[in-house]
């Protein structure tokens, strides 16, 4: 038996910020203003991976208000998802996604960025995609002013669970 899920995520970019994308810092002037330390990527794929099981949202689970979730590393987000699917019985088949942002590129970064997610999750590289989108300029994405990030996960029913 088979699930899928997906996920979205937006934030804006500000100064004084890092960029942070699949938990790698990645070199910019700017960075995601959000409470926790603004992955999107991590966010839309927490998200993806509750939603496939029907657990919940990433916001239920950590709520934004919360003093302890302030500047927080979103491994943590993603790695509870990971154990709340696998609680369910089930596992990854595979994770697909793209990052919609202006600049800088993410293509020189999408290894490490795949590793890393790989390892949060305790999969393969192979069963996880990344890449990146400009938004052509167009409207506040295009002008660099935010970045949003997509991701569908198929996940798949362990046998003799
Ligand atoms: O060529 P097209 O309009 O489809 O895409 P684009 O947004 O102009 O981006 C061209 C290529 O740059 C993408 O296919 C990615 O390989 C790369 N890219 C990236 O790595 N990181 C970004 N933030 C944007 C684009
Ligand atoms: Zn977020």
């Amino acid at each position: 038996m088979y699930r899928i899920g997906t996920g979205f995520d937006i934030h804006r970019l500000k100064e004084g910020r890092k960029l942070i994308i699949g938990g790698v810092e990645i070199p910019s002037d700017v960075g995601f203003d959000a409470h926790s330390d603004g992955d999107i990527l991590f966010h839309a794929l927490t998200d993806a991976l509750l939603g496939a099981v029907g657990y919940g949202d990433i916001g239920q689970l950590f709520p934004d208000n919360q003093d302890k979730w302030k500047d927080a590393d979103s491994s943590i987000f993603l790695r509870e998802a990971g154990r709340i699917i696998k609680e369910a019985g089930y596992s990854v088949v595979n994770i697909d996604g793209f990052i919609i942002l202006q600049k800088p590129k993410i293509l020189p970064y999408r290894e490490k960025i795949i590793q890393n997610t790989a390892k949060v999750l305790n999969i393969n590289t192979n069963q996880i995609f990344i890449k990146g989108k400009t938004f052509e300029k167009i409207g506040e994405l295009g002008e660099g002013k935010a970045g949003a990030a997509q991701v569908v996960v198929l996940l798949k029913k362990e046998e003799n669970k």
